[in-house]
């Protein structure tokens, strides 16, 4: 049996109203609430002007520094969050154990130890609210082409792929506290925009075998 599919519209809470909240999550539920998918009901942010500034910018009903308190108070079905990777172990284990969906930026967490404790806090059964990572990579046209053509067999055996992500950013970019540090991003450009061609590789070439890295500090301070 299909599990139930969850009632509309989904009432959505963004935790975190930096960057890529304003600039793709609001306008793609605002587009989605046009359909009567779904609702955004809360923002939460830790800092407390951003939070009210961004409520008022998208007229959410509910703004708070707190995340227990809004989770308690909102129970939204689905939790976006758009917060630095270091807390988005403890906030998605949060949601989930408040019975959220949970809708997470990239990257998922520092580690697998931090992953493996999403995961634990996830019922498993059918229909039961689990969390999803943001890889939108995985279902671009030039990936969609590749995966048809995998399938096919047009490549015949595929041993080895090869990819760059070789992305520019400027200083400004790794000048926000959190990016390009250890304890708050768990790495640099490798977790913050190579995991994209990674999880994407792992998409279409199915598991690794073996992985081997090298990294160097060549331009940012980071
Ligand atoms: N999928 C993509 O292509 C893509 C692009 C950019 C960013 N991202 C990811 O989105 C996430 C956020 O990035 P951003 O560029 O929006 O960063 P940002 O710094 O612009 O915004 C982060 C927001 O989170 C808030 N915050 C920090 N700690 C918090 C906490 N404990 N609770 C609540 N709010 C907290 C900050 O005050 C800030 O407003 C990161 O994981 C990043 O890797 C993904």
């Amino acid at each position: 049996m299909s599990p139930e599919r969850p009632h509309r519209p989904l009432r959505a809470a963004v935790v975190g109203a930096g960057g890529i909240a304003r600039s793709s999550h609001l306008p793609a539920l605002r587009t989605l609430a046009e359909e009567g998918e779904t609702e955004v009901v809360a923002v939460v942010d830790v800092d407390d002007t951003a939070v009210r500034a961004f409520a008022d910018a998208f007229q959410i009903p509910y703004a708070s520094t707190d995340l227990e308190a809004m989770l308690a108070e909102v129970r939204p079905d689905l939790v976006v969050l758009c917060t630095p990777p270091a807390v988005h172990r403890e906030q998605s284990v949060a949601a989930l154990r408040a019975g959220a969906w949970v809708w997470c930026e990239k990257p998922p967490c520092p580690s697998l130890a931090d992953y493996d404790a999403v995961e634990a806090s996830e019922k498993g059964g059918d229909g039961d609210p689990y969390a999803s990572i943001v890889f939108q990579h995985r279902f671009g046209s030039g990936a969609r082409h590749v995966r048809r053509l995998l399938r096919e067999g047009a490549f015949g055996r595929p041993l080895v792929a090869h990819c760059q992500t070789t992305w520019y950013r400027d200083t400004a970019y790794y000048a926000v506290p959190w990016r390009g540090r250890w304890a708050t991003e768990g790495g640099g450009p490798a977790m913050g925009h190579g995991i994209h061609q990674t999880d994407l590789l792992l998409d279409l070439m199915g598991p690794w075998a073996e992985v081997r890295g090298m990294a160097a500090r060549l331009v940012h301070d980071v």
